[in-house]
């Protein structure tokens, strides 16, 4: 049997690590014109076979992790940030019981308790001088403006330290907690995904920082052990409660290291899919409009105010939900899904084939690769593929959403429109969080954390662009906008 077609490259070990790492999308798309939805390309010395397209995503994602599996390609980025003994250090069936655990804290009880604590925490930061009014309100007819990936970052961590990282997180966030997640992100990145060990000061800085921050965390469940069960409706108070199946409670190491995992995993994630909303909610001022009237229409008040919100009641705003959906569609944080191959594997002949009879095998010690990004800008299925458009979600008979059902209908997928999720299956063109046995356990969370900060910040400003939507950065392990990302608000009058 053969193996899919190499892309081409000059450079024997450095392989197409260029092209890749400059810009994933155009790259596959690329590649896709000259070798079709599979392909393999060279990444310093690593085979990477791509799958793309719904059926791709099926193929990396829907496989089982004996043979195609997760922690062998990420353990060595992963570990040394979050530390032992979680997540990719461990066999996948232990990973997945600690995923078990961490959906006990992520309850919709404790989700009810969050919405209330995140509108204080964005009403707070908007109404501190030094990161609102500085940047040139005066009069409340100014336009002001502010660089939307910094106040999403501070925003994000603040409202998550608050909520599911807990209180004893948040009281040290001005502190020594931000230095050590700066050092620990500082690891963080692509170059440390492609060399495990470099005696570099960042990486060095990255391994002390793991210490401390295991340390502190270690320090918290210690005194909340002591202080008996407690009523928190944070992650440490759940993660205290769980026991493995072999009858072991989880280690207070561990538990420190999940928190650890948490973090990075939510935090780059949300800030980056909050500041692409803000930006086409700003380059769009009819959507941020028809978000703020979504608001007036549900939470009005006689006396012309605007009170508080419900999970329940968040739930149940489409214009929001198709905003934050239809930004996840454009910019998925994570736009490169990795698995190493543990043994040989044949490519499903519906996806690629060499020949009508023939099969491709993707040999063992290759890495597989899904890319979201591809098949949800795929002009085969979305209408205007390029193009911001909310109506895409929320109208049924929109032309852009009926392409997106008349493909899933055609392929047995069964779609709900329901609150924050799409489509359980692995085989779907629309897929930021991920499928199958990997699949993101914080959607929920991250859907009520961008629903809350944009409803509690629309309410309150206008937002416009000053300069085009930027381009995506793909140097950082998570999409960002490059610079310059300024919007401009103007407070709303009450
Ligand atoms: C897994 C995306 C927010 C925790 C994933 C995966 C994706 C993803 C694509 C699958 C990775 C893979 O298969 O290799 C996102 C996006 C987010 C988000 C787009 C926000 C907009 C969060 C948050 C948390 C979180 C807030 C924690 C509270 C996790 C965990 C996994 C995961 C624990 C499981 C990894 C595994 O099973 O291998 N996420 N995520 N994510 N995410 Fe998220």
């Amino acid at each position: 049997p053969s193996k899919p077609p190499t892309v081409f490259h000059w450079l024997p070990i450095i392989g197409s690590a260029v092209g890749y790492g400059n810009d994933p999308l155009n790259f596959f798309l690329a590649c896709r014109e000259k070798y079709g939805d599979v392909f393999t390309f060279i990444l310093f010395g690593r085979r990477v076979t791509v799958a793309l397209g719904a059926k791709g995503n099926n193929f990396v994602l829907g496989g089982k992790s004996t043979v195609l599996n997760a922690e062998d390609a990420y353990t060595h980025l992963t570990t040394p940030v979050f530390g032992k003994d979680v997540v990719y250090d461990v066999p996948n069936e232990k990973f997945m019981e600690q995923k078990r655990f961490v959906k006990v804290g992520l309850s919709t009880e404790n989700l009810r308790a969050y919405v209330g604590m995140i509108e204080d925490e964005v009403d707070e930061y908007m109404n501190t001088d030094a990161n609102f009014r500085v940047y040139g309100m005066n009069d409340i007819n100014d336009w002001g403006m502010f660089d939307v990936v910094s106040v999403l970052q501070e925003i994000t961590i603040l409202t998550a330290s608050r909520t599911l990282q807990g209180k004893e997180v948040r009281s040290k966030l001005d502190k020594t907690f931000s230095q050590l997640y700066n050092d620990l992100d500082g690891g963080f990145t692509p170059l440390n995904f492609l060399f495990p060990n470099l005696p570099l000061e960042s990486y060095r800085r990255r391994d002390r920082a793991n210490v401390k921050m295991t340390e502190f965390y270690v320090d918290i469940i210690q005194k909340r052990r002591q202080a008996g069960a407690d009523s928190d409706h944070d992650m440490i108070a759940a993660l205290i409660k769980q026991t493995y199946r072999d009858g072991t409670p989880l280690k207070d190491h561990e538990i420190a290291h999940i928190l650890i995992a948490l973090l990075m995993a939510g935090q780059h994630t949300s800030s980056a899919t909050g500041s692409w909303a803000l930006l086409h909610i700003a380059e769009n001022p009819d959507v941020g409009e028809a978000l703020y009237q979504e608001q007036v229409k549900h939470f009005g008040t006689p006396d012309g105010n605007l009170r508080s919100m419900t999970y329940e009641e968040l739930r149940e705003l489409p214009v929001l939900d198709a905003v934050i959906r239809e930004t996840l569609r454009l910019h998925p944080p994570i736009h490169s899904i990795m698995r190493y191959v543990r043994d040989d594997v044949s490519v499903p002949p519906s996806l690629a084939a060499p020949s009508k009879d023939g099969v491709f095998v993707v040999p063992k010690g290759y890495y597989v690769l899904a890319s979201p990004s591809v098949s949800q800008m795929d002009p085969r299925v979305w209408k205007d593929a390029q193009r911001f458009d909310v109506s895409r979600w929320t109208d049924p008979d929109g032309v852009a959403a009926q392409a997106f059902k008349a493909y899933a209908d055609e392929n047995g997928e069964k779609i709900d429109y329901g609150f924050g999720a799409v489509s359980k299956g692995t085989e779907s063109p629309y897929q930021p969080f991920g499928a199958g046995r990997h699949r993101c356990i914080g959607e929920q969370f991250a859907y009520l954390q961008l629903g809350t900060l944009i409803s509690t910040m629309i309410r309150k400003v206008e937002l416009r662009l000053k300069d085009p939507v930027p381009a995506h950065n793909y140097h950082t392990m998570i999409v960002m906008p490059k610079k310059p990302r300024t919007i401009l608000y103007r407070r709303r009058k009450f």
